[in-house]
């Protein structure tokens, strides 16, 4: 029986009698020699995971020359006569080599790596081979992270409730801290540094300047201690109006003598308490957020004033391109690219542009966002959320990293064919001298962490993709479930197609086509493509959907909001050209009559009605596989998923005739006769 908390740090006892022995004698013991603080971690790590899914105790002993032994040493305190098999050139401070040799007639499986962390990460990866029940005769493993800033963001307000967050209250005890260490930080850092995700920024990016006190940055001093040796560092939201609100001072402007002073200030005392604090995340001059347009100044004056605080310390300032205003009707989605990329290459080097994957938010389907390649001189972090707020919380089944996927595979065309937005956020397109994924934390004190037990494999997808954005979903759905579940083919197949098939159902049964934001309004729950009189016209779904007696759709073509324009002139091209737009992009590019014929030959309206249909019947055959798989789940977790499926199952019904039945109202059409028609 599995509460869940474990999480894929799974480490009971491998069922399989014969996986279970070559695993004994292969590794009989282990030679760890360091005593940092991250190899005490690592001898603990290994304490528990090899102990528990060999159930042995596990032997620590020097170099034993007849091998049958783990050896976990970094390169230069390797025994000589293990070093001539690695060539170490280019693995850099976080890479790893996994390898099995053969010396004299004796085995020996070795993790090493230049810096202890890369130690660290490829103990869990050794793990996970164990965990996968993978064979060891023949491993040679190297790992080297394609992004340098692999950051969660918490939604996390100070009063503990979070924003957007579906899985209880924050797990920072901000009334407790520093002097109680809540055992939940170090496994948290534990799961983390399981998939090599590297930093936290534990504020919400709707900031509260008191984070910035010394009273609450001692806590803050007391968590990046927790978090230190296994890599993470801390970062926080700086909230722009901060020298006003805790500094005293009468202004916030950014080019204020007292105001850079103040900042200036700041940094030194993070500084003096957090040695390695990693930096600001700043969200300025968005939905309220104070910022340096305030002043009237730019976000680069902003940007550099915080960058030029923390560049001395070697601190980061994330600035957040998630910007939009009612002063501009016409297209949300234009707005950021207008206003950053004439500052392309103004930026200080400490500064990181953090772009949302798609231009308005979130969405269960987003065309990439125009920024991506647009910006050659800047480095461009993506911000995938892992909180479904509009995936439909942690109620749900959707598995997110074949969403992130779909982005990071998208071409941009910014440099040729093959201009992938991955390519954009390792760095690789333009050589960016620093490259970073921030993912929106779905993670609460519930007790499995995430509400949903498959919101689980949301967190380990996105750090498996910072770590490495070309890995497949369908590679990481599988690791997952084994860690998670089980390694049995019969569980693993239907699971792992369920999973893939989770996010085109909820594009299916909540925005088919290319419609976006007809979410209830506020929350984010739940359909609400009617509501129209909210005081900002770019919050009203109306807006999104411009249904009419005419048709429905948003034109961002040239006739339209030209929001088009932002991408390469191939893209435009094939977004513009109906013969090549993706339908799945249709309505989210083109306002189209109700009787538009998509490509099988159907009305558009009749394939709205289709598509909702689609996804329902997908839910049902969640529902169906999931049944099936009882004898391999415990029972506490496969009745968790079975009443979330039931729930997500009336949900997207309630989807699909909520919708259907309100844009009937302007198309007047009858219902596909294939659609179950709404009770
Ligand atoms: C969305 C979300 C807000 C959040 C914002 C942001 O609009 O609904 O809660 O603050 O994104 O990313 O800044």
């Amino acid at each position: 029986m599995s509460n869940g908390y474990e999480l894929w740090l799974n480490y009971t006892k491998i069922s399989d009698e014969a996986t279970l022995l070559k695993y004994r004698s292969t590794i009989q013991t282990v030679f760890l020699e360091g005593t940092s603080e991250t190899q005490s971690v690592i001898k603990n790590e290994l304490e528990m995971g090899l102990g528990g899914l060999l159930d042995t105790e596990v032997v620590f002993q020097g170099f034993n020359k007849g091998g049958n032994q783990l050896i976990v040493s970094k390169y230069n305190d390797l025994p000589q006569e293990l070093k001539s098999s690695f060539i170490m050139d280019g693995l850099s401070k976080e890479g790893y080599k996994i390898k099995t040799i053969e010396s004299n007639g004796a085995s020996f499986v070795v993790v090493t790596a230049n810096e202890d962390i890369g130690l660290l990460y490829g103990t869990y990866n050794f793990l996970r081979l164990l965990q996968t029940h993978s064979a060891l005769e023949n491993v040679d493993i190297t790992e080297i992270p394609k992004v340098d800033v692999r950051v969660l963001n918490h939604w996390d307000n100070l009063d503990r409730t979070i924003e957007r967050g579906f899985a209880g209250f924050s797990i920072w005890n901000w009334h407790t801290l520093p002097g109680y260490i809540d055992q939940r930080y170090i496994d948290y850092a534990r799961a983390n540094a399981s998939v090599g995700i590297n930093g936290t920024v534990l504020t919400n990016v709707n900031a509260n300047a008191l984070i910035l006190t010394p009273q609450y940055l001692e806590k803050v001093k007391a968590l990046a201690e927790v978090f230190r040796p296994y890599g993470i560092k801390v970062y926080l939201t700086a909230r722009f109006s901060a020298p006003i609100e805790i500094g005293g001072l009468e202004t916030a402007d950014p080019l204020d003598a007292d105001v850079i002073q103040w900042w200036k200030d700041k940094a030194k005392e993070i500084y003096t308490m957090i040695p390695d604090f990693g930096g600001f995340v700043v969200k300025a001059n968005s939905e309220g957020q104070p910022g340096p347009q305030n002043y009237g100044r730019s976000h680069l004056d902003g940007a550099n004033l915080m960058a030029n605080a923390l560049e001395p310390f070697g601190g980061l300032v994330i600035w957040r391109a998630f910007v939009y205003s009612e002063h501009d009707p016409t297209d949300r989605a234009k707005q950021a690219y207008s206003e950053f990329v004439p500052e392309d290459g103004k930026f200080m080097d400490n500064v990181l542009l953090q772009v949302k994957n798609g231009a308005i938010d979130f969405q269960p389907r987003e065309p990439f966002h125009p920024l991506f390649g647009a910006m050659p001189k800047t480095p461009l972090m993506m911000e995938f959320q892992i909180t479904k707020e509009y995936l439909g919380f942690a109620t749900h089944l959707v598995f997110l990293p074949k969403l992130y996927e779909e982005v990071l595979q998208s071409d941009t065309y910014r440099k040729g064919k093959g201009s992938t937005v991955a390519k954009v956020i390792d760095g690789s397109l333009n050589n960016k001298k620093v490259s970073g994924m921030a993912g929106v934390s779905n993670v609460g004190n519930d007790i499995n962490w995430t509400g949903h037990p498959f919101g689980q494999a949301d967190w380990y997808g996105f750090g498996r993709l910072a770590w490495n954005p070309y890995m497949t979903a369908e590679d990481i759905a599988d690791e997952w479930l084994r860690l998670t579940f089980s390694n049995d083919e019969k569980f693993v197949e239907p699971v792992k197609q369920m999973m893939i098939e989770s996010r085109e159902a909820v594009v299916n049964y909540m925005n088919p086509l290319g419609l976006h934001h007809i979410f209830d309004t506020g929350h984010h729950y739940g359909p609400g493509p009617w509501v129209g009189n909210l005081s900002r016209p770019e919050w009203n779904p109306v807006y999104y959907h411009k249904a009419d007696s005419e048709g429905v759709g948003f034109d961002r073509t040239k006739t339209g909001s030209n929001a088009l324009s932002q991408y390469a002139p191939e893209v435009e091209k094939m977004f513009t050209d109906l013969k090549t737009c993706p339908e799945e992009y249709l309505l989210w590019f083109h306002h189209l009559p109700w009787d538009y014929t998509l490509k099988n030959g159907r009305t558009l309206w009749d394939g709205l009605g289709l598509k909702y249909q689609e996804g329902v019947d997908e839910v049902r055959d969640m529902i169906k596989t999931w049944e099936a798989m009882k004898p391999y789940v415990d029972d506490a977790r496969h009745h968790q998923v079975s009443m979330l499926l039931d729930i997500q199952l009336e949900e997207a019904i309630w989807w699909k005739d909520a919708c259907m039945l309100y844009f009937q109202t302007f198309s007047k059409m009858e219902f596909p006769r294939e659609m179950e028609k709404p009770e």
